[in-house]
């Protein structure tokens, strides 16, 4: 069902929303009219910083790796924030790994927050929207989860599993909510990063993404018509093509 632009209530749960492109996102969404929930594990003090770019918006603790507490992390959100209509599922970790030296812990580390994590916040949320007028749900991958890249095969095998999980909640869920991922590229979140140069060169328009423009792809499909549900939209100046 459509949420257009401009109607109220318009909820929206960031999840990793202290720093890098998860703060960008949270900050464009409060600019373009949304009542914004600001998750963080750890980054408290960049939360409350997130918080007061975006009108002293509630910020939400929640170790997303345990499923008890996302069910609390919901529950909190429901009764002190008000049931949420948007969901963009950002948080997630990245770790390099030898595929022949990783360790069950090390390939549970990254699942369970990358992947599992991002499933229970979709069945929570889709909970709440369907309880009220539907809703709509971003989940964040990555290119790794398009194309392979041999040190990060679990990251990679867990943004892939982003990306076919979206393709499935968008059927299960529909037509009451829309879920879709963005797909970023080579996103440079804070300082320079030296082992993103090559691909850097690689990228078809020759430069790394901002984060504004990875939030710009979260809002088009927040705000999209409900025949938008089930894709995936890189935002990686071309790579992804290549
Ligand atoms: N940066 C890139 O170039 C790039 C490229 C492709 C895809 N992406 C994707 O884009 C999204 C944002 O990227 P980013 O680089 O900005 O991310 P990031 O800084 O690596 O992580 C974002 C946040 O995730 C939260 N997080 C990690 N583990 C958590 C846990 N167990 N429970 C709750 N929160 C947890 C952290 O919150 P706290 O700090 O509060 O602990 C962190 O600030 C991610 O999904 C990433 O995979 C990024």
């Amino acid at each position: 069902m459509p949420l257009p632009d401009g109607e109220r209530p318009r909820r929206v749960l960031v999840t990793g929303a202290a720093k890098r492109i998860g703060r960008a996102i949270v900050v464009e969404l409060f600019r373009r009219g949304f009542q914004v929930a600001i998750h963080y594990n750890h980054s408290r003090d960049e939360a409350l910083e997130a918080a007061s770019e975006c009108g002293n918006a509630p910020i939400f603790q929640a170790d997303l790796s345990r499923v008890p507490e996302i069910r609390r992390l919901f529950r909190e959100i429901r009764d002190e924030f008000g049931p949420l209509q948007f969901l963009v599922n950002n948080a997630a970790r990245f770790t390099r790994f030898d595929p022949l030296k990783i360790e069950e812990s090390d390939w549970d580390d990254i699942h369970s927050v990358n992947l599992k994590a991002v499933f229970f916040c979709c069945q929570e949320a889709a909970r709440q929207m369907t309880d009220g007028e539907g809703g709509r749900i971003v989940n964040i991958s990555s290119l790794g989860g398009i194309r392979p890249w041999a040190e990060h095969a679990h990251y990679c095998a867990s943004k892939a599993g982003v990306i076919m999980l979206t393709r499935a909640l968008a059927k299960a869920f529909a037509p009451r909510i829309t879920v879709n991922s963005v797909a970023p590229g080579v996103i440079l979140a804070s300082e320079a990063e030296p082992e993103a140069a090559a691909m850097i060169k690689a990228t078809p328009v020759k430069r790394a993404g901002k984060p504004e423009e990875v939030a710009e792809a979260v809002h088009f499909f927040l705000t999209a018509p409900d025949f938008i549900t089930g894709q995936v939209l890189a935002v990686d100046g071309g790579l992804s093509q290549r």
